[in-house]
């Protein structure tokens, strides 16, 4: 964070709106290469989202915030996008009470989650199944070292029939970055320019492609490699997750785990709750309630899930244990994946392995922290002792930590 930034933060919030207006004006003044009097702060803006593609670099530096989709409805002029950040450099606050029940107060949005049974399923795959912020963007570029496994930024397709309506989806709900993982499996696979990947990608969805259809796609692309999918959202509805057993044939299962108080942490500090709205099972107000909630829901589908997977395709990897002993757990991983061990999964951050995203601007579609590291960082395997978020945490929420063999306080 810069010292601009600090002072923003430290300010009261009475005067803050006017201070991060001021500010907006004059990153927009040198981004558009203006005066900072030719900015209007008053000027309706007619596409929200640009706003925020014209602040993220600057806002993540100057003020250490990440801003999503969800901050978009607020942009529609800088004046209100200026109110709009002043009011989030607050604090969240402390909440009063535990969570009581985990799904209280979700409203799920994304519509029937029925599948047709695919006739013929898919060759098998991996899934990285895990609640948002336990490390899975980490794993998934460790895997995609490996030689003969596919691991692209997140799909997001399991969970729909068919191409068209999930364009659909991810527009009415404001989800459209979650397009982007797959515009970058299919520019790493085809070849082209990221223009070309989204024309590709407009073909499938208006020829309305079955979702089994893309995947076999990707799977013809890929060769004899194993495609290995890590999309945390699966983890959101326990029937999303079913999908995967009704489209793939033999399909295996990582469950990446972490322990809830960094995850949790972690979630608050990078707005999660910005970046998902109320769409889902779960739902709260509070930020840190809300990571909550989703930590322990998407944990018990997984559970719940894996309890009708046979053993043998289904591995449970510790966060904890992947940064502290990767090769060990990097060797148990392939094992189970059924590939030789490959020594370039110790080293993410060595060759292209898809962390950034499809159009070369930023890091890809997941952790943006990821590339703020420059190896496996083995000391944050800490922050499950030294890390403990506000509220006492809801007896689910121990609950499922214990079956995960974690210890809360
Ligand atoms: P923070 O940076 O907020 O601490 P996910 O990919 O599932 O969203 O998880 C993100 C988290 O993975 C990060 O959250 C960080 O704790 C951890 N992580 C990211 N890169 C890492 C690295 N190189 N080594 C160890 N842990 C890493």
């Amino acid at each position: 964070m810069t010292e601009q930034g600090s002072a923003l933060y430290a300010m009261p919030i009475a005067l803050r709106a006017e201070a991060v207006s001021a500010y907006l004006r004059s990153v927009a003044a040198a981004a558009l290469d203006l005066g900072v009097d030719d900015i209007d702060v008053e000027a309706d803006c007619a596409h929200p989202e640009h706003l925020l593609d014209l602040f993220r670099p600057r806002l993540l530096r100057d003020l250490g915030l990440p801003v999503y989709g969800n901050d978009a409805p607020h942009c529609t002029s800088l004046r209100r996008f200026a109110q709009h950040l002043a009011a989030e450099l607050e604090p969240e606050p402390i909440p009063a009470n535990p969570v009581a029940d985990p799904y209280e107060g979700g409203a799920w949005a994304w519509g029937p989650v029925e599948r047709h049974v695919a006739s013929q399923r898919n060759r098998p795959a991996a899934f990285v199944l895990s609640a948002v912020r336990s490390g899975s963007t980490l794993l998934r570029v460790m895997l995609a070292g490996h030689p003969a496994l596919f691991s692209p930024p997140e799909l997001h397709l399991l969970p729909f029939q068919s191409m068209k309506l999930r364009a659909h989806t991810l527009e009415r709900l404001g989800y459209t970055w979650m397009r982007r993982g797959l515009l970058s499996a299919l520019l790493t696979l085809e070849g082209g320019t990221p223009l070309d990947a989204e024309r590709r990608l407009a073909v499938m969805e208006s020829e309305d492609w079955a979702i089994t259809r893309v995947y076999d796609h990707l799977q013809q692309l890929e060769g004899q490699r194993l495609l290995v999918d890590k999309t945390p959202t699966y983890a959101f509805h326990p029937e999303w997750l079913r999908c995967a057993e009704l489209a793939f044939d033999r399909a295996r299962y990582i469950h990446l785990v972490r322990h809830p108080n960094p995850a949790i942490e972690s979630f608050v500090r990078m707005r999660f709750h910005r970046l998902l709205g109320r769409h889902w099972l779960a739902w709260d107000d509070n930020a840190w309630l809300y990571a909550e909630k989703l930590w322990t829901t998407a944990n018990l589908h997984i559970l719940g899930f894996l309890e009708h997977v046979e053993p043998a395709r289904q591995l449970r990897v510790v966060y904890e244990e992947l940064v502290t002993n990767p090769e060990v757990v990097g060797r148990r991983m392939c094992e189970f994946l059924g590939v030789p061990f490959d020594a370039a999964i110790l080293s993410p951050y060595d060759g292209a392995r898809d962390t950034l995203d499809y159009t070369g601007k930023g890091a890809a579609i997941g952790d943006v922290n990821f590339l703020r590291h420059s190896a496996i960082d083995a000391s944050l395997a800490g922050l499950s002792t030294s890390i403990h978020p506000p509220q006492r945490l809801g007896d689910a929420t121990q609950r499922t930590a214990e079956q995960l063999d974690y210890r809360i306080g």
